[in-house]
């Protein structure tokens, strides 16, 4: 028996003024669209703002989206993301800025990509053939910097399983 260790690396940034413009511009943008989130049920307002690698920096929102039927609501980076490669197919995803406007209380960590989402990006990454670093920013606190998914996605399930 021998035991395999799994590390990943997260730069940390303790505000928004340590980022470069870009990602600044980035983390507004998805602020902006958590604010057009629809969150009646959970007051947790999640805002996604996906970058293209299409040398034009083209920039597509999303947010979360829910219902009274509580599993069919989709979280704000699978509506970005699906959105993204919906209207650009061939182009790959650089970046996706992840942030909240929390109702209920602050948030004083980054949000955290849930399962679903974490699989979606991998599977994206995939696609478009490179990492997609992601940004992600709570109420207050630290901002988290990933190079990939991957670092957060431990023992991925892909296409070679299949
Ligand atoms: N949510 C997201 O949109 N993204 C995340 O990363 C975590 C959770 C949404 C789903 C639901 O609408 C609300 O936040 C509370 O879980």
């Amino acid at each position: 028996m021998h035991k395999l260790s799994l590390t990943s690396e997260i730069s940390v940034f303790s505000n928004v003024e340590e980022l470069d413009a870009d990602r600044q511009i980035l983390l507004e943008k998805a602020k902006i669209a958590a604010q057009d989130a629809y969150a009646p049920y959970s007051n947790f307002k999640v805002g996604a703002a996906v970058l293209l690698d299409d040398g034009k920096d083209t920039i597509v929102l999303g947010s979360n989206q829910e219902n009274a039927s509580y599993p069919v609501g989709l979280c704000a980076e699978r509506v970005a993301i699906y959105s993204a490669v919906t209207q650009y197919p061939r182009t790959p995803i650089k970046r996706i800025a992840i942030t909240i406007i929390s109702v209920n209380k602050d948030i004083v960590k980054p949000i955290s990509p849930c399962g679903a989402c974490r699989q979606v990006i991998y599977e994206t990454e995939l696609r478009g053939q490179q990492d997609i670093e992601l940004i992600l920013q709570g109420d207050l606190g630290d901002i988290y910097v990933l190079p990939t998914v991957k670092g957060i996605l431990p023992l991925m399930f892909d296409s070679s399983f299949l």
